[in-house]
């Protein structure tokens, strides 16, 4: 076996299917991919996130205090890479100008991905520093998915992107 150093320790999970995490304030709107997520509770229902301090929508989701994570699939690969490339600081709708049009959250003031098939608006309940990463805690408050999910998804209907970690590391399952 080879030893594996702190810096690759993440790419050991990999292949995993990205979110987008989009969020909304001060008339900025932005949206990162993110592979760093998990959900953590059922009841209530809470999702965690590692984002860099650094990133602009990291940020801004927490001076909003909330969130989206919205689940895309396979055809969407090239607007998931462009949202990893760009910085939200730059334009003032990350998501409209890599191609993705979104509407007002059912039950929370952030920005959902249309044609997205999976969505959730979460209320930021909790963040913390941990190492070089802040973990967001958000407590969804709406979830909806597309018909391509009953209890489990139809993978017949649904195409999940994946990630690989390489530089053009957006993918989806072989076949698709
Ligand atoms: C598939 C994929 C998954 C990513 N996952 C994460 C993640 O979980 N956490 C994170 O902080 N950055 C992650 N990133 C990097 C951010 O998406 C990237 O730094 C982005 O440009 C930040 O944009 P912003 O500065 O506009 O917020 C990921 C990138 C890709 C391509």
């Amino acid at each position: 076996m080879l030893k594996v150093g702190p810096l690759l320790i993440h790419r050991l999970f990999y292949p995993q299917v990205p979110a987008v995490l989009s969020t909304q304030h001060g008339g900025k709107v932005s949206a990162m991919p993110v592979v760093s997520y998990a959900s953590v509770s059922d009841l209530p229902p809470l999702v965690a996130v590692a984002c860099n301090p650094r990133s602009f929508t990291c940020k801004l989701a927490l001076k909003a205090s909330s969130f989206s994570l919205c689940i895309l699939d396979g055809h969407h690969a090239g607007a998931v890479a462009k949202l990893a490339t760009t910085s939200g600081s730059k334009v003032k709708d990350k998501l409209l100008d890599a191609g993705l049009s979104h509407r007002p959250g059912s039950k929370l003031k952030v920005p959902v991905i249309r044609g997205a098939d999976a969505t959730l608006e979460c209320r930021l309940k909790d963040h913390w520093k941990l190492g070089d990463h802040t973990l967001l805690v958000g407590q969804v408050e709406a979830a909806s998915a597309s018909g391509a999910f009953k209890e489990f998804w139809d993978y017949e209907k649904y195409h999940p992107l994946l990630y690989t970690g390489w530089r053009e590391g957006l993918t989806t399952l072989p076949g698709v």
